[in-house]
């Protein structure tokens, strides 16, 4: 049965969402599923903004068919070329053999790439160009690497709303609420969009920037993400967590407190300096052990938190494969204006320590705070009063 839903006076909701996939970009755990958006405006013309990923295709058809309700498909504006949104493309053109494709030179490169297919019935757009629909007038705006190079968004002049690709999307399936204003925006949407943002689009912090620029001189009251709940009241609420999210400002201050572990020793050097702290006074402090928490929701971290701490047992003459998996995705997200401290592990040749300060040096505006941390196999008097000394540091760097 269809499962359409109406956005505004001839916009439909027509995607759907998964709770059986298990991994998004069979990459990043999605507990609590996600959903694949597309949109459908008719009007004296009928378009239908992207298409949806493989597990969702037969609700999105139906949902079309429903919300056409036996009017032809005139145009698919591709937004967005990754499969989950583009996956349905020729099965859209089997079905509707004279709809238009609707993208820009970058889009159509992919799509060739993509689909053995020829695409001979195309409309070619460049930034600013426009595609009328009788009331409705969309406008198209390039935004590159928001999340791929050929992403673009449409404006529509008519209603304001902006069909904004995977910017400000979210993981999540939508649960009988497709906007965002029945849900809590910090408790319900920011964690899951936050580890989005940091994992999928973190690295392209400038085009996220350009693209707000471009954004802030529109008139937007709603935005419709490919992912996630829909955006109609307080809009500025997304938008000025994505500026942070786009410059790499932290969120909150607060301590995150990273640490690989064998026997347990170095969690407990981890576990003492969060007591620590607390007693000096810091109040969000989290401690999360990387052999057992997925990196995605170590990230997502590492954009909330302005202090980072790591702790690491020396391995191999470096430091625990994890801690080092983690540095890496770090600074391949292009994070950068973080407040490092660093406690080491090692029963005979401490080593840890200083590979992770040689990773952070090549990292931009990374600042360390305390003296590294160094332990013998276990925490003993001396090195509890250097933990001391060290959650003293990170206290009065956060004040
Ligand atoms: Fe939701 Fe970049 O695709």
């Amino acid at each position: 049965m269809n499962n359409i839903s109406l956005i505004n006076n001839d916009i439909f909701y027509v995607g759907a969402s998964t709770r059986r996939e298990t991994r998004f970009e069979n990459i990043f755990p999605i507990e609590n599923g996600v959903s694949f958006n597309s949109y459908l405006i008719v009007d004296e013309k009928t378009a239908l903004l992207d298409t949806c990923d493989e597990s969702v295709c037969s609700q999105f058809f139906e949902n079309i068919e429903a919300a056409l309700c036996g009017k032809e498909l005139n145009y698919l504006i591709i937004n967005h070329m990754e499969p989950d949104h583009c996956s349905q493309i020729i099965n859209v053109i089997n079905k509707y053999p004279d709809v238009k494709i609707v993208g820009n030179t970058k889009t159509f490169t992919m799509m060739e790439q993509f689909f053995d297919f020829g695409f001979e019935n195309r409309i070619v757009v460049k930034e600013g160009d426009t595609l009328n629909l009788g009331k409705h007038t969309l406008k198209f705006i390039m935004a590159p690497m928001v999340h791929w190079p050929e992403a673009m968004i449409s404006y529509d002049e008519t209603s304001k709303t902006l069909f904004s690709a995977d910017a400000f999307g979210t993981f999540g399936a939508l649960d009988g609420n497709i906007f965002a204003d029945n849900m809590d925006f910090q408790n319900d949407w920011v964690p899951e969009a936050r580890r989005y943002y940091s994992n999928i689009v973190g690295k392209y912090g400038s085009s996220v920037n350009m693209l707000l620029k471009k954004a802030s001189t529109l008139e937007i009251k709603t935005i419709c993400p490919l992912h996630g709940p829909i955006f109609t009241k307080n809009l500025e609420k997304p938008i000025a967590l994505y500026s942070q999210f786009a410059n790499y400002k932290p969120t909150d201050k607060a301590v995150v407190i990273f640490y690989a572990t064998m026997y347990g020793n170095t969690e407990n050097a981890a576990d003492l300096l969060a007591n620590m702290m607390s007693r000096d006074g810091i109040k969000d402090i989290k401690l999360y052990d990387v052999s057992i928490t997925d990196v995605s929701y170590l990230l997502s971290e590492v954009f909330r938190c302005s202090n980072l701490v790591f702790a690491s047992p020396t391995y191999n003459a470096d430091m625990h494969p994890k801690i080092a998996g983690l540095i890496e995705e770090i600074k391949s997200h292009a994070v950068q204006g973080r407040k490092i401290s660093i406690i080491e592990n090692g029963s005979w040749a401490p080593i840890a320590g200083n590979k992770m300060i040689e990773k952070f040096s090549t990292m931009k505006n990374m600042e360390l705070v305390g003296d590294k941390v160094t332990i013998k196999s276990s925490v003993n008097k001396d090195s509890r009063e250097k933990l001391k000394l060290l959650s003293k540091a990170i206290y009065n760097s956060m004040v």
